[in-house]
């Protein structure tokens, strides 16, 4: 077995927005990371595995406005509810910073000034764009709603229709208007900074980075090479927006802020930065030593940015350009695809909180992973009988049926004198650590794991073979069920390096169980000492039960009302005494009703009425509001305190008999009288008071 020199890595998965909780597609990316890094550490070498949240831009600006919060607290908030996710999964992160940093600013602002001064890469253009009278800004493009120039289809977004595929541009559209205000959208021009991507310096760089040295994956490679070789070939890329704007100030160019994609991956140097500035280390000597290997783990929809704009910026400012991008597809969950802002199918949160193991899900998301840029699809029946048949059937079977002898006949010792190399039973597994380590390096999670699990098969067939419970029988095969069993710990210790990347939760409590430090991979080949005292069985992992299944995927209004007693209708029996569908509206009488996410605050019963509730809710105004709501029948007010709800927020204040009532609570009830259940509803994990839906 090769023992590799040690390498010194920096490793980053991309930077969420910091609009909005992880969605799976987020975790799916850390798991693919994070099983990388541990793989590598695992070999001895060095990694610095960093993230951060993405902070900037337009759409954050307007989100913290709506909650009536600054943007920095806005970000703040978010931020601080990311540490549940990363722990909850076992992602291990060194460090998360935010965009926002100090660090950043400098770095961004320093990489500009060399494009500019140094490389002479910066120019400026006027620019022609919508412009918000009301608001006083700039519009970007998804702001901008009108009717489809082409067949004329109302309410189409500023860069396609929905309705006929043809693709323009905002000012092409008809009677266009802000969505942030309603206003019509004025032409005006405004000077704009552009990073010269045309300048044949960054074509010749570029095609040498993403072409000749073949580092790109091949499906990679191809994008890349439309894009620098197809007839348009590279433009400049307008790195400026105009104030009011969340950003980082362009140095001399008052009122202009980089747009954030320019800030974003510099993010990723600037969470290193942080990281060695907190613990001790040179960041410079780091990034200039030519043997820091730097990667970053992406998705497919930001390609684009990873390996045109983000090397180019790199190399033209002197810095170490990415070793290489690794780019993942996207997950759909039961082959249906996932919306990136909504990210619903499977809730992260939720996924823990109904009690599933992180560890079943990263096992099947590295079942399912490949080096190519393909979807992942978690399929709810896949998933069970894989982690069931894989993880339980083959895998911690093999010490559930070994390590209660060992320690119930034989004192917890084992006997290993055989276990040196060249025993045949344990070589077929050590063989292919050389084979499994070049899986995981090349991101071939799905082979890896199918190689070690063919191995644990040949495992089974050997407890099948020698039946220690049979042995156990008689006393005078003691020594025989000593080996059998210890060859079994071997063995299972064995396999457990391999999945350790995966596992790493599972691998601990068997380093436990084993009475072993840390396994590296080159322990492969250093079996227990004979004679060594190994701990009580205790049990490693349960089965998935299907149940959990639903419970993940049960509609969260459905699981509310659960916990308030009420039984579920199954969907079809609803739907036979279903109330008629109200006559159709238009997606404008739609948006004239504000619903709210709001908090109850505080809930109290209403004196001289059987029937209402007051409420006290958080709609994220800085103020509360007083609501009343007539489903004292359904819920106790100590039910209600610190549960988030939906509320119309712009209905008219009504004066009813016990004082004002500022708003309506939602809530469902059955037409047929069967169920005279009101329920009310409840958003998704992450969502915060204030939130509009739509
Ligand atoms: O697409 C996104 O979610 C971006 N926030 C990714 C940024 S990656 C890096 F550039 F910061
Ligand atoms: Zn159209």
């Amino acid at each position: 077995m090769t023992s590799p020199t040690p390498r010194q890595l920096f490793v980053t998965t991309a930077l969420p927005y910091a609009n909005g909780p992880f969605h799976i597609g987020h975790i799916m990316e850390y798991i693919q990371a994070d099983i990388w890094v541990r793989f590598q550490r695992m070999r001895g070498h060095e990694v610095n595995f960093v993230g951060a949240d993405d902070a900037h831009g337009a759409p954050i600006m307007i989100a913290a406005e709506k909650a009536n919060v600054t943007p920095q607290a806005f970000v703040a908030n978010i931020a601080a509810g990311r540490a549940q996710y990363l722990k909850g999964f076992h992602i291990a992160f060194d460090n998360w910073h935010s965009t926002d940093g100090p660090e950043n600013h400098a770095l961004s602002q320093e990489i500009y000034r060399r494009l500019r001064d140094d490389a002479k890469l910066i120019t400026t253009r006027t620019v022609e764009q919508f412009y918000d009278p009301v608001k006083e800004m700039f519009l970007p493009d998804r702001y901008i709603k009108g009717e489809c120039p082409k067949c004329g289809a109302a309410d189409q977004y500023g860069d396609s229709c929905e309705n006929c595929s043809a693709v323009y541009t905002p000012t092409d559209l008809k009677n266009p208007f802000s969505t942030l205000t309603g206003a019509t959208p004025v032409l005006r021009s405004s000077e704009h900074y552009f990073f010269q991507l045309s300048d044949p310096r960054c074509r010749e760089f570029l095609r040498e980075w993403a072409l000749d040295s073949k580092r790109l994956q091949p499906e990679v490679a191809n994008k890349a090479r439309e894009w620098l070789e197809g007839d348009t070939g590279l433009g400049d890329w307008d790195i400026s927006r105009d104030a009011p704007y969340f950003g980082i100030e362009i140095p001399d160019a008052p009122g202009k802020y980089f747009y954030v994609w320019l800030d974003a991956p510099i993010g990723y140097l600037a969470s290193l930065k942080n990281y060695f500035d907190k613990t001790g280390r040179d960041f410079d000597a780091f990034m200039a030593d030519p043997s820091t290997e730097q990667y970053h783990f992406i998705g497919k929809d930001i390609t684009y940015f990873h390996t045109l704009f983000w090397p180019a910026m790199l190399k033209f400012s002197g810095m170490k350009v990415p070793d290489n991008v690794f780019v993942h597809g996207f997950i759909t969950v039961s082959g249906e695809k996932m919306s990136k802002s909504r990210g619903t199918g499977i809730s992260p949160l939720r996924y823990l909180d109904v009690g599933m193991n992180p560890e079943w899900l990263r096992y099947y998301i590295a079942a399912k992973l490949s080096a190519k840029v393909e979807d992942v699809d978690f399929n709810p029946d896949d998933f069970v009988a894989r982690v069931n048949s894989d993880l339980i059937g083959k895998y911690i079977n093999i010490a559930s049926r070994a390590a209660g002898f060992i320690t119930k006949r034989f004192d917890g010792q084992v006997s290993t004198e055989w276990a040196r190399s060249g025993d045949a039973f344990l070589d077929h597994l050590r063989n292919v650590s050389d084979e499994l380590a070049s899986l995981y390096e090349g991101r071939e999670y799905g082979k890896a794991l199918r190689l070690v699990m063919e191995r644990a098969d040949a495992v089974n067939a050997y407890v099948d073979a020698n039946k220690p419970w049979e042995l156990a029988k008689d006393a005078a095969n003691n020594d025989r069920l000593q080996e059998v069993c210890s060859r079994l710990l071997e063995a299972f210790r064995i396999l457990t390096i391999y999945l350790k990347p995966v596992l790493p939760e599972l691998a601990r409590q068997v380093e436990a169980l084993l009475n072993v430090g840390p396994l590296a991979w080159d322990q492969v080949s250093t079996p227990l000492p004979h004679g060594h005292r190994v701990n009580p069985y205790v049990h490693l992992m349960t089965r998935v039960d299907p149940k959990m299944l639903d419970a993940l995927f049960e509609p969260p209004a459905a699981a509310a009302a659960d916990d308030a007693g009420a039984a579920a209708q199954s969907g079809a029996a609803a739907s036979e005494a279903m109330a008629p569908i109200a006559p159709e509206i238009k997606i404008d009488d739609f948006a004239r009703i504000d619903l709210r996410i709001a908090l109850i605050v505080n809930c109290e019963a209403v004196e001289g009425s059987d029937k209402l509730l007051r409420l006290t809710l958080d709609v994220g105004e800085g103020k509360t509001r007083n609501v009343f709501s007539g489903i004292k029948s359904a819920y106790s007010p100590e039910q209600l305190v610190g549960k988030l709800t939906v509320m119309v927020a712009n209905l008219a204040p009504r004066k009813m008999k016990f004082g004002l009532s500022e708003g309506m609570v939602l809530a469902a009830s059955a037409a047929d009288g069967k169920d005279p259940g009101l329920y009310i509803l409840t958003p998704w994990p992450g969502a915060r008071p204030g939130m509009r839906i739509s």
